[in-house]
């Protein structure tokens, strides 16, 4: 058993009848019965976008909706997976033979990388077999992160067949780096929310060392989530890594300019702490150092005094090696502005002035300008839909996860939630006749829900 991870002897009585259904068409699939289940939230991530790889804490919270999986360990090493939805094809291996196909990112393949992790983590060759029924409420492809809930369900999956165990940071720590084994250079808040969330709080999420701390939200206020129905799957594009490299590339930069060894520069946090400056201050290195005109490959290895081979083979990923332009000025702005927003939030959280709810809003207004304009992750949709949040009573709204579509959190006041519903959904589902989606998918306020767990019948 997986210390560090909650199990429940009994499973809880909070969804029978999705148990029940899940039981059932795990009998007629495999024939057998599960002998246990593992869940992993999704996460909505109240303020700090695309910081997190760069070194910086994140403030979010786990959502209800989950990946849920049904497991039997079985004694072959062939690894059965299907999903309650059929639109995710059934998948087999042999469980020591895992390959991640990065050019289609198939559901399966986040499976693998948790699986992989554990693996690679424990050093073991063989892998017991099992078959696993998964069955996902998170909405895809809308950065509530249902790809990281299912590497981490997967990760805490095989650990368990194993009855090997782990902190929760480790498993945290594991699996955000086996999910780049997809391709996609994530930073670390998804998986370790999953693991280290809470029920009825919201997590500050610390890197390097790894740590969560509560952040209370204010009463009197709900945070709604809002799917633009534009749908943004990270791993099938390469915005999301060029952003990374983007970033990559201002902290060596900046760093440069500041005569900091800059090849050991990975991320924007580090060239703070080596200056021993305030983030307030590095805005302003920022203004002398760095132009805001588009840099190209030759500019940004004439300034580091390295060869375009360099770059593209020690510095850049494999998929950004042919880049034309990078916008370094505008990254590092962002990011430097918006690890700012997320500790005054957390302050504002804790201070729990009169005004809270309207601050909060600003700050979460201040954070979707600065992704839309400066970071670039928004699209127009999301832009439509934040000002039709702001318009029906939201004090601040603004996109969440990594952008480019996907959904928008909104702080709303709790007397005002009802019509705000009513006129979100009106005017930006009905008219437009957007998604066809279930409402709970589409248009839903949320509560800090709890982490990964895994629970046995009794
Ligand atoms: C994705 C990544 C996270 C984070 C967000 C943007 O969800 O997996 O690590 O970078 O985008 O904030």
């Amino acid at each position: 058993m997986a210390s560090g991870v909650p199990a429940a002897r009994r499973v809880e009585a909070a969804e029978p009848g999705r148990l029940l259904k899940l039981k059932e068409m795990f009998h007629s699939k495999f024939g057998t019965m599960p002998k246990f289940y593992v869940r992993a939230p999704g996460r909505v991530n109240l303020i700090g976008e695309h910081i997190d790889y760069c070194g910086y804490s994140v403030l979010p919270m786990a959502v209800e909706q989950d990946m849920l999986i049904a497991v039997e360990p079985v004694k072959t090493h062939i690894l059965q997976l299907a999903n309650t939805n059929s639109l995710y094809p059934e998948f087999t291996t042999s469980a020591n033979n895992i390959e991640i196909d990065k050019t289609k990112p198939m559901w399966h393949n986040y499976f693998l990388c948790g699986l992989k992790g554990i693996q690679e983590h424990f050093g073991l060759s063989n892998l017991p077999g099992m078959n696993c029924l998964v069955d996902g409420n998170i909405p895809p492809s809308s950065g509530l992160s249902s790809s990281s809930a299912l590497v981490c369900c997967a990760g805490l999956v095989t650990l368990t067949v194993l009855g090997l165990s782990l902190s929760k940071v480790e498993l945290a720590e594991i699996c955000a780096k086996s999910e780049r084994y997809i391709g996609t250079e994530g930073g670390g808040m998804d998986q370790s929310i999953s693991f280290l969330a809470e029920e009825g709080t919201a997590k500050l999420i610390e890197f390097n060392p790894l740590r969560a701390t509560d952040v209370k939200l204010p009463n009197g206020a709900v945070f709604v989530i809002a799917n633009s129905c534009v749908e943004m799957n990270k791993a099938a594009t390469s915005h999301f890594n060029i952003r990374v490299m983007e970033c990559r590339l201002a902290a060596k930069l900046l760093a440069k300019y500041k005569c900091l060894q800059w090849d050991q520069v990975m991320r924007l946090k580090e060239v703070q702490d080596k200056l021993g400056v305030s983030l307030e201050e590095m805005l302003l290195v920022i203004e002398d150092a760095l132009h805001p005109e588009p840099y190209s490959p030759e500019e940004v290895c004439r300034y580091l005094g390295i060869s375009l081979k360099e770059l593209q083979t020690q510095i850049l990923s494999p998929t950004t090696q042919d880049v034309p332009l990078f916008k370094l000025y505008q990254r590092a702005k962002h990011v430097y502005s918006e690890a700012a927003r997320v500790l005054q939030f957390k302050k504002i959280c804790e201070e729990a002035p009169e005004n809270t709810v309207q601050l909060l809003g600003e700050l979460m207004n201040q954070s979707h300008l600065s992704c839309r304009d400066m970071f670039e992750c928004s699209c127009p949709e999301l832009d439509q839909l934040v000002d039709i949040c702001r318009k029906f009573g939201a004090q601040g709204s603004r996109l969440t996860g990594a952008g480019w579509g996907g959904c928008t959190v909104s702080v709303v006041p709790a007397d005002k939630l009802s019509s705000f519903l009513a006129n979100v959904h009106e005017v930006y589902y009905q008219k437009s006749n957007r998604g066809l989606a279930p409402e709970k998918q589409k248009l839903f306020a949320t509560k800090p829900g709890g982490g990964a767990l895994v629970f046995f019948e009794a």
